[in-house]
């Protein structure tokens, strides 16, 4: 579809061959640079531009007829010079204006309608592919969101679709308008006098040369400015999250440096391209010259003899004219179909992740029937990365309504155990069960409605607590809301902070919480979280407590809080505080993703082992 002049294969860089299958390894996905055209892709495209073809097919439609208005108007600026002026004939001269007129206002109507459409077009088609890809990133496994980081997400869903929408109104069509434009302008040319066209054309060779040395020149700038772009978005990317850390550890000037280092790297980069652009712009330009001051030479020294008139030398240089504005804009069009295949190919690059991506495995059992379940891991094997076991053969059970403390040293493996039950990942050997079911064989939806998880670092969304609180469970109302942040004892803690002119006791479940939770404190955002869970009511309970030390105020009322959240349910819980490891049933100990030992608090102080160790730091945390 492209111009003939730019789809020349033997061009095309080795790199082309693009890791639709494979993903790139980290940082060089900016810089893969494809094809300005690429078949394939277009044909993953349409899947979202399909549903508004029926606009797509009015702007094409619209492209010949916009043309036709265009090309008539030269000729008829020619029959009014050699029909009218030069036989100073006056009659049918001003109709001819108005013709001529006509055409004009036809031409610049259609070319409104034409344009308005394609915009039309990428916007909606747009929206499907953004909301495509959001959903397809919702569904990814935990695996998927440690491979990618969240900024280049973001690129995906921003500036790569941004990309590919700028391709509707100044890209592919576009192009093809202009093809059309070319071939009709030659034809046109041809049909009024061959040789005057042959001569018109003599200055095409040129031409060809130029575009493409253009097309190589335009690719090595494109492919820098793609590079220095990522690496600075990176950069302010991972400085501004990390604000905190740079003020403290006074880095703004270093990391300004820094930045403007990339900074300029980028202007660069920028102005190789432009200066391809600009000169570009100026041969063109010449070469249209070239071929102007060639009619000329050749209809001054034989005006008159086969057919040559004023008129129609008049109309040859408007031609010329018209031919020569699209092949000035071709590199800026040129660089829009190029980003826009880079962007698609990084998009559908993400759209076709691979089968260890997949959503979850589904199956329609249900758990049926118990209050509480019963948990059992049987010699469970799990890795992260290939070659570092982190789980190496973990067996574990607890008892329906039984509250198990898992304790071990930092890094033995213990939250990995709750992300496997919560089937975030899934285990490499082994298997874990529910209630008597194994959870692969259980739909993730329904594994996860009945276990919740109350993680290390509690995540707030930006919205009110109630919101917060909702997520456990929609259906909760702003009563339920208020008794489960009661239950968890809530109100001492957000009192005299938040809740100053509230009635007394009560928290404030309308308070708007920052982005993050930010503007909490550790030990308010876990009871928000507990409060969560408990508008849930899950069946199993697991908590991943917080190593956080907070004040001994809150520290006894996130103890309350507990009690309450894990009173009549089965729980899991990664303890770091003696309080909880002393109320347990059972204690398990990890050692380096195996059990160590097991058995109760008094029993395993006794036995001097692993335990009786690590309690000494677990004694030195708590609250007096
Ligand atoms: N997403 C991940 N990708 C790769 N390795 C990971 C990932 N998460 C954890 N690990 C590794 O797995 C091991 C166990 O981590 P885990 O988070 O289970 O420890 P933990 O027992 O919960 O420690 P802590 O008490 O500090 O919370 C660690 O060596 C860690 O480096
Ligand atoms: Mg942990």
């Amino acid at each position: 579809m492209s111009s003939p002049k730019v789809s020349s294969p033997k061009t095309s860089s080795p790199k082309a061959s693009s890791p639709l299958s494979s993903p790139a390894p980290k940082g060089s996905e900016e810089e893969v640079l494809g094809q300005a055209y690429d078949t394939k892709l277009m044909l993953r495209l349409w899947t979202y531009v399909r549903d508004h073809g029926v606009l797509l097919a009015f702007a094409l439609l619209l492209i010949p007829i916009t043309v036709a208005f265009e090309i008539a108007q030269p000729y008829l600026l020619s029959v009014a010079i050699d029909v009218y002026i030069t036989n100073h004939v006056t009659d049918g001269l001003g109709t001819l204006a108005l013709v001529y007129v006509g055409f004009v206002i036809m031409q610049a109507l259609c070319g409104y309608a034409q344009l308005y459409a394609l915009q039309l077009v990428g916007q909606r088609s747009m929206h499907s592919l953004r909301l495509a890809t959001y959903r397809h990133i919702l569904t990814r496994r935990s695996a998927f969101f440690d491979r990618i980081p969240v900024g280049r997400l973001l690129t995906r869903m921003t500036n790569d679709i941004e990309s590919i929408n700028e391709m509707f109104a100044g890209g592919v069509v576009t192009l093809l308008a202009d093809v059309v434009r070319l071939i009709a302008i030659v034809g046109m040319m041809l049909y009024l006098n061959v040789q005057l066209t042959l001569i018109t054309f003599i200055t095409i060779p040129a031409l060809v040369i130029l575009v493409r040395y253009a097309r190589k020149l335009m690719r090595s700038s494109y492919r820098q400015i793609r590079v220095k772009l990522a690496a600075m978005n990176t950069h302010l990317q991972e400085h501004l999250s990390g604000i905190g850390i740079v003020q403290l550890f006074v880095r703004e000037k270093a990391t300004a440096d820094k930045y403007d280092e990339i900074n300029a790297e980028y202007r660069e980069a920028y102005s190789g391209s432009i200066m391809a652009d600009a000169s570009m712009y100026a041969i063109v330009e010449a070469i249209g010259l070239i071929s102007v001051a060639a009619i000329a030479w050749y209809s001054g020294a034989t005006i008159g003899e086969t057919g040559l008139t004023i008129g129609l030398v008049v109309a040859f240089i408007e031609y010329v004219n018209k031919f020569f504005i699209p092949i000035k804009d071709f590199s800026a069009k040129y660089a829009v179909m190029q980003s826009a295949m880079a962007a698609a190919e990084r998009i559908v690059g993400l759209l076709d992740t691979k089968e260890e991506d997949a959503p979850m495995r589904t199956a329609d059992a249900s758990i049926t029937g118990s209050d509480s379940f019963a948990v059992e891991f049987k010699d469970v094997k799990f890795s992260y990365r290939e070659g570092e076991q982190v789980l190496k053969g973990l067996g574990l059970s607890v008892r329906p309504g039984e509250k198990v403390a898992v304790v071990g040293a930092t890094g033995s493996g213990k939250s990995t155990l709750i992300k496997l039950l919560a089937r975030l990942y899934e285990t490499d050997e082994g298997a874990i069960f529910l209630d008597g079911q194994n959870i692969l064989s259980l739909p993730a939806g329904e594994l996860r409605r009945h276990v919740t998880v109350v993680n290390q670092d509690v995540f707030l969304f930006k919205g009110t607590i109630a919101d917060n609180v909702r997520m456990g469970n929609p259906d909760a109302s702003d009563d339920d809301v208020t008794d489960a942040l009661r239950r968890i004892g809530a109100e001492s803690v957000f009192k005299g902070s938040l809740a100053d002119s509230q009635e007394e006791n009560a928290v404030d479940i309308h308070l708007m919480i920052e982005d993050r939770g930010d503007n909490l404190s550790a030990g308010q955002r876990q009871l928000v979280a507990f409060a969560r869970a408990l508008v849930r009511d899950p069946k199993l309970l697991i908590l991943d407590e917080a190593t956080a030390h907070v004040d001994p105020k809150t520290e006894s009322a996130i103890e309350r809080g507990l009690d309450a959240l894990m009173r009549g349910r089965t729980t899991l819980v990664i303890a770091h505080r003696l309080s909880t490891i002393a109320n347990a049933d059972k204690i398990v100990v990890l050692d380096h993703g195996v059990v160590a030992e097991t058995g109760t608090y008094d029993s395993l102080v006794e036995d001097g082992g692993l335990f009786a160790q690590l309690q000494k730091s677990f004694s030195s945390h708590q609250s007096p």
